[in-house]
């Protein structure tokens, strides 16, 4: 039995912050954060819209889109870093709102890698052979955890989701292979410090800033760089494949230099790569899936095609999947 993406959908605010409505904000300009970073604007919710808003807009995108029942869904995978609170779970609240009963689900934080390990924990589920249908979703609400006169870090995310329905079935298509890995020793480098059990919210955290993401970019980077590169090397060689078989690279987007530099040091033509950074900013683990939808709708993506997916981020967490489409 193998576990086959059948349907993709995305979905992003509709308020959009331009560089030049950060300008206002912090001192940066538009042309600091497009060569640093290749983002010349991202979507912001409006207040009262959450992570389990997008994922829902989403989920009921995937099941018209598939015209699948609600009641048809096993499984909802959500993954984030900033579900609507910390308990329920983002896929409770998206559970109920599209009405799919007889699903059971779970939140899981692999920030922006997290969507690579929602669709390797939700493939093997339904590889299992023990369900039939789930939605793998990732979603983040950054704008919810930044803090706007920090320009290390306000210019460089957004908000969106993105998702898959995965269907079990006989073809071989589907993900073919799949390298994560987990390095908690890079923990310090990218983090919220405050709202968990270590620093539970106090006015004192709240004072010090403790509820936003903190950063050290540098340091990020070059992990970034070095092990998007390596681990796309290795699923590459372990499947006997060269970068020119693949027909679509689609890395997380975090800062088109670190895309440029893995994308070259892998060998991947500029066609070849998906970049989106530029529209959206970092959506944590949303990059991937919304760029997965963004393929499809255009066309890029065939049946039979091979595709490669890889991300980095907070952890360090990082992967690849290699997809054969269809
Ligand atoms: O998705 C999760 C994983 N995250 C990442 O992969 C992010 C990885 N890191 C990065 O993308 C980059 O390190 C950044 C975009 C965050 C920063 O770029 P950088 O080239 O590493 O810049 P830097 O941090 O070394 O800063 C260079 C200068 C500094 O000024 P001084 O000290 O040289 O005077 C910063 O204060 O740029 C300054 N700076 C800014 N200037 C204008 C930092 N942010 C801004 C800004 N506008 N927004």
């Amino acid at each position: 039995m193998k576990a086959v993406i059948t349907t993709t959908a995305r979905y992003v605010p509709e308020r959009i912050m331009t560089n030049f409505d950060l300008e206002k904000m912090v001192k940066t300009s538009d042309e600091w954060i497009r060569t640093r970073t290749g983002i010349a604007e991202r979507h912001v919710v409006e207040k009262g819209q959450t992570s389990s808003f997008m994922a829902t807009k989403v989920a009921k995108i995937l099941l018209h889109k598939s015209k699948t029942s609600p009641e048809d869904i096993d499984l909802i995978i959500i993954a984030t870093v900033t579900p609507d609170m910390l308990f329920p779970a983002t896929a409770a609240l998206v559970q109920d709102n599209i009405g799919a009963h007889k699903a059971w689900g779970f939140d899981l934080s692999g920030a922006c890698t997290g969507f690579l390990y929602a669709l390797e924990t939700g493939r093997l589920l339904v590889e299992s052979g023990k369900y039939n249908k789930a939605i793998v979703i990732g979603v983040d609400t950054m704008s919810s955890i930044l803090d706007y006169t920090d320009r290390n870090t306000c210019v460089l995310f957004g908000d969106g989701a993105g998702g898959v329905l995965l269907e079990s079935s006989k073809k071989e298509n589907g993900v073919m292979d799949s390298i994560l890995s987990l390095d908690g020793s890079g923990g310090k480098y990218l983090h919220m410090p405050a709202g968990g059990s270590l620093l539970p919210a106090s006015h004192d955290t709240v004072d010090k800033k403790l509820h936003y993401l903190k950063q050290e970019g540098k340091t990020v980077f070059k992990f970034a760089v070095k092990k998007m590169a390596d681990v796309c090397l290795e699923i590459l060689e372990r499947n006997g494949l060269t970068c020119e078989k693949i027909k679509l690279f689609i890395p997380h987007q975090a800062n088109k230099r670190i895309i440029d530099a893995a994308a070259q040091r892998c060998g991947f033509t500029e066609k070849q790569v998906l970049i989106n950074i530029n529209k959206y900013g970092n959506t944590t683990a949303a990059t991937i899936p919304i760029g997965l939808d963004e393929a499809v709708e255009d066309g890029v993506i065939q049946n039979g095609d091979l595709i490669l997916l890889s991300a980095f981020g907070a952890g360090f967490s990082w992967g690849s999947m290699l997809l054969r489409w269809g």
